[in-house]
């Protein structure tokens, strides 16, 4: 049975020209039950619709904006933004050391929702002046939102409507947060070739980690911090839905790109250990971004460290010297 996320079936956007479309509550009900699961089929069926069975799109929007403001608070407690700093300043050393200290840079943030992240790193100024922070986000209604709470703020950084794979911006390295799983089959790869393609030096995207306690802590944590019913299911959906470390790295296996996993350090706790990037990075960037993050160099693995038995520790292959420089990527099950 499919695992759907009820978010993603009540907000459909044309992909094409980005225009909202009608959805028919009973039509969401019916995919829903068909997929088994009845807490969803409720959930949805308790929504409000016009005459005409559509879902009406104010409440709609009024729900995703109560629900990504609570998987805000949850990206606070998690120190999100510090996870992410904790690896795109040593990214952003490396690129400075290469394109000039004085260059201007971008940061593009895929799947933005209210822009946590994007207003985060503008507010505390973490990876430096000279980096701009834009947002993107294929729902309308969370890019005005985010928009208007930039600019309560008083921050620098600003949010555009548009589709992940037909990027309105260009970008010195693309991020993203909790994104990875809503794109399934070859729109994975397709997401990250588009990336690869363009002039970007880089892309690191965090997502859950798809262990076995993935969903149970997904379920706690959610059941403890969130309110709305649909948060909390979509939230242990998405747990469930994770790419698994195989058809990450296969996935980013893209021409001009070195795709590597940061992996959690060997004694972290793993029930917070939830967001955990794939990495894609020019070939060239790998030796001084693995300089530049030190001992903490041994977490980047590539498709190189997983064996058909298991996973080898990270850092042990590292140390024997496969996977540096070159963009290997072998050994991936495309
Ligand atoms: C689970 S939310 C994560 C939001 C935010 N990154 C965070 O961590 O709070 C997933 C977001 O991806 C956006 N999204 C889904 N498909 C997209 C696409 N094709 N292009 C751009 N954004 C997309 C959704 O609108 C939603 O805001």
């Amino acid at each position: 049975m499919p695992h759907l996320e009820i978010s993603d079936l009540i907000t459909v956007t044309d992909p094409l020209s980005g225009a909202r479309l009608p959805v028919r509550r009973s039509d969401v009900v019916r995919r829903l039950d068909e997929a088994g699961d009845r807490r969803a089929a409720r959930i949805v069926a308790g929504l409000p619709v016009g005459p005409d069975d559509v879902l009406d799109p104010l409440a709609v929007d009024r729900l995703m904006i109560a629900v990504h403001t609570e998987l805000q608070r949850l990206s606070e407690e998690l120190r999100t933004g510090e996870r992410l700093v904790h690896l795109l300043d040593p990214l952003f050393e490396t690129i400075r050391e290469i394109a000039g200290r004085n260059g201007r840079f971008r940061l593009v943030d895929i799947g933005s929702g209210l822009g946590y992240l994007i207003r985060w790193l503008a507010s505390t100024g973490a990876l430096g002046s000279n980096v701009e922070l834009i947002g993107v986000d294929l729902d309308a209604t969370l890019v005005a939102e985010a928009d208007r709470l930039a600019r309560a703020e008083g921050l620098d950084c600003r949010f555009v409507h548009g589709n992940a794979f037909d990027l309105p911006e260009i970008a010195t390295v693309y991020v993203s947060t909790g994104v990875l799983h809503h794109f399934r089959g070859p729109a994975l790869a397709e997401f990250f070739e588009a990336q690869a393609d363009s002039q970007a030096l880089a892309f690191c995207h965090f997502d859950i980690a798809a262990t076995r306690l993935a969903p149970l802590g997904a379920w706690m944590f959610h059941r403890a911090r969130m309110r709305h019913p649909l948060g909390r299911h979509d939230g242990v959906v998405s747990a469930r839905r994770a790419h698994s470390d195989e058809t990450l790295l296969s996935a980013a296996t893209v021409p001009g790109i070195r795709p590597l996993l940061y992996e959690p350090r060997g004694l972290s706790n793993p029930f917070s250990t939830t967001l955990r990037p794939i990495i894609g990075i020019r070939p060239y960037l790998e030796d001084p971004l693995r300089q530049a993050l030190g001992r903490d160099s041994r977490r980047l693995v590539g498709a190189e460290h997983l064996t058909r038995g298991g996973r080898q520790r990270p850092g042990a292959a590292s140390r024997s010297g496969a996977g540096s420089g070159a963009a290997s990527g072998s050994g991936t099950a495309r």
